[in-house]
């Protein structure tokens, strides 16, 4: 049975002197989240959206957020600050950069928001065995974190299906997959037959060039609904 699809626009990709149109137009077209990448220029060798950022986009919208950190050691200052978001929305940290997970993860639900945890493409997904409990969602990075406009990394796509069955086999078949890296029209329809249930959309989809944003999210559901 397919599993119903999530859609999660990329913030990042928005023109930002715009955004709160774009913002607009993204939840007029029924997006599910949206996708906010926080990043610390030493987990990730970039820096994008803030935590200031996300409070200012949670005041116009009623769209869950979904918001990726990207930043090394995020319990000590990074989760604190996103203290404004609700029940509804996501908060991911990173396998490799929190120096606890579960005391990362377990910070988050104290917040009162949905744990997730994301994994770099080189991380196994054996890690997670031990902190299954403690997410409502797994990221699998596509692509190297920290840059939109990335090639897909094949053996993914193997990861998502692996991550899958590893799920549905521990009795956490309601633990969401999230996909993020060059999402692209034809990379989503390998990553939907894989079992992933959210998609990060940006350069690759949503935010193309030829299309409006309205006409590339439906253009999206179509694929994730199928
Ligand atoms: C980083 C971002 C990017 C990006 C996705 O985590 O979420 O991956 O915006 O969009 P693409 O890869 O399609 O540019
Ligand atoms: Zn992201």
């Amino acid at each position: 049975m397919m599993r119903k699809g999530y859609i999660a626009p990329s913030l990042m990709c928005v023109d930002l002197m715009n955004a709160q149109r774009d913002i607009e137009a993204l939840e007029a077209v029924g997006s599910d989240y949206l996708h906010i990448d926080v990043m610390d220029n030493h987990f990730v060798p970039n820096i994008t959206l803030s935590t200031d950022f996300a409070k200012a986009v949670k005041a116009i919208t009623r769209v869950p957020l979904d918001v990726h950190l990207m930043v090394e050691d995020p319990a000590r200052i990074t989760i604190p600050q996103l203290s404004f978001l609700g029940p509804e929305d996501f908060i991911s940290v990173h396998y490799e950069a929190a120096l606890h997970p579960l005391r990362a993860l377990s910070a988050i639900r104290q917040l009162g928001c949905r744990p997730a945890v994301a994994i770099n493409p080189a991380t196994p997904i054996c890690v997670l065995e031990d902190i299954l409990d403690d997410v409502e969602m797994v990221l699998v990075m596509t692509v190297n974190p920290g840059f939109a406009g990335q090639k897909l990394i094949p053996a993914t796509l193997n990861k998502i299906a692996r991550l899958r069955r590893m799920l549905d086999e521990a009795g956490h078949g309601d633990v969401l997959i999230e996909v993020d890296g060059n999402v692209s029209f034809e990379n989503a329809v390998k990553m939907h037959a894989a079992g992933a249930d959210v998609y990060v959309a940006g350069s690759s989809s949503v935010f193309a060039p030829g299309a409006t944003l309205e006409e590339n999210v439906r253009r999206f559901r179509a694929i994730i609904d199928n």
